[in-house]
């Protein structure tokens, strides 16, 4: 993570070159520097006006305030697990912890429901406004987008800003330096400095935005290997002795803490978080969908679909403590049909010479596993996206929810099930819905 461990960034190959063979034609050589520099981002000097930048992502669906306040809390949660139990514990941003108790950082969350930049300049100029904070995060959730477009729009985002701020309460001057921070950043462990990315690795794509005058005050009377160096001064800056410079100690006390926990146990930890927080999302929305389907006509965005009102088929018959369900001819390849038996309500689908039999309400919220559709070799529920393995009953896609899989034969033309199975899983069942439960 960046932080104010960044110092204003120049090519250090630039300065490199005025640091080794100075050629005998120093006039040319400087002049080269020259055209180069007047080409870079340097604070005051007047540049051309920057396009406003392309979201490198498509924009969310809409949903509805209380969601979007829900979502942001879960962001926030988020983000506070990847400071609390990564970041700061091993202080891999020495400033994380400090800028959080002097209220120096600010976290914002911007749902992005709309193509438009304008958002971003917003928040940027919001941000400049507050000099008491330094350090401004604009944490965007849910969005898909590659680490290296996620890059070059924070560095556009950043210089839009920078070129308006520059006109008001920048003085003439960029205000902000940026360090994007994404969940897939490319890392290397070659040196300090390629191994930086992992440590940004935030749960959400993230600008994070550093007031350039904080970080020359935290870098005045420290130098760095990276600095501005006006050509005419290339020779005093060479001439200047070498101190340790602050960002490239941090640099190296974190590679060294990473290389004590195992690299790949950090980057198991960041996906981890990562993974964690985008579970939570989707059940925030999942909840936001239950409460929509609840109250019809609430939200537009999500019609509820239609519901199998039909009461289950009952079992031919029971013999020698087995129940016959129904013939297997009878069964169309991938349509989920219900039954009851012992008392149980199960549902029946047939893949080719294999037949699956479940219980036959979704533990959601109840809907008949009828309603659902086969998806390759799962059962997912229309209602708000529960899906179910047809082998084991497990669901992928909700953690730790399941429907009952019953053991199931086949012989004499019939789909049989074992009447024992089904009693004692029924005594087992603390019934959560009665029936005519208004639950979808
Ligand atoms: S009832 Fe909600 S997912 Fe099935």
């Amino acid at each position: 993570m960046s932080h104010p461990s960044d110092p204003p960034s120049a090519p250090r190959a630039l300065v490199a070159a005025a640091a080794g063979d100075v050629p005998d034609d120093a006039t040319a050589e400087l002049q080269r520097l020259r055209a180069i520099l007047a080409t870079m981002s340097c604070r005051g000097r007047p540049r051309a006006p920057c396009p406003p930048p392309r979201l490198p992502f498509d924009a969310l669906p809409p949903i509805p305030t209380e969601t979007r306040r829900a979502l942001e809390i879960a962001v926030l949660e988020s983000n506070d697990r990847y400071l609390d139990t990564f970041l700061e514990p091993h202080s891999f941003c020495p400033f994380s912890r400090g800028g959080r108790q002097r209220a120096q950082t600010l976290r914002l969350v911007h749902y992005a429901d709309t193509a438009d930049f304008a958002p971003f300049l917003a928040r940027i100029h919001e941000a400049a406004r507050d000099p008491s904070k330094l350090v401004i995060q604009v944490i965007v959730p849910m969005i898909e987008v590659s680490a290296e477009a996620w890059i070059r729009f924070c560095h556009e985002a950043t210089a839009a800003g920078n070129e308006v701020l520059r006109a008001g309460v920048g003085g003439g001057h960029d205000v902000f330096a940026v360090a994007p921070l994404h969940p897939a950043l490319r890392y290397t462990t070659t040196n300090p400095f390629a191994l930086i990315p992992l440590f940004r690795r935030t749960p959400d794509p993230t600008i994070q935005w550093v007031r350039l005058d904080a970080i020359e005050r935290l870098y005045a009377g420290r130098t760095g290997d990276t600095e501005y160096v006006d050509p005419d001064h290339v020779a005093a800056f060479l001439a200047r002795p070498r101190r340790n410079p602050l960002f490239e100690r941090i640099a190296q006390t974190n590679m060294k803490m990473a290389q004590r926990l195992g690299i790949p146990e950090v980057e198991r930890t960041l996906r981890e978080l990562a993974r964690t927080a985008q579970e939570r999302y989707a059940r925030v929305l999942l909840d936001d969908a239950v409460r929509v389907v609840a109250s019809p006509g609430r939200c537009p965005h999500r019609p509820a679909p239609a519901s199998d009102t039909s009461p289950p088929q009952p079992a031919l018959f029971e013999r020698d403590g087995r129940w016959a369900l129904a013939r297997v001819s009878e069964l169309e390849p991938r349509v989920p049909r219900r039954f009851v038996a012992a008392e149980v309500e199960v549902v029946a689908v047939r893949i080719g010479d294999t037949i699956h039999v479940l219980h036959g309400r979704c533990p959601h919220r109840n809907a008949p596993l009828t309603d659902a559709v086969v998806e390759e070799d799962r059962l997912v529920c229309p209602h708000h996206g529960w899906d179910f393995q047809l082998a084991s009953g497990r669901s992928e896609g909700v953690p730790g929810a399941s429907v009952a899989r019953f053991r199931e034969w086949t012989d004499d033309g019939l789909l049989w099930v074992d009447d024992a199975e089904l009693r004692a899983w029924r005594t087992t069942q603390v019934p959560v819905f009665q029936p005519g439960d208004d639950v979808l």
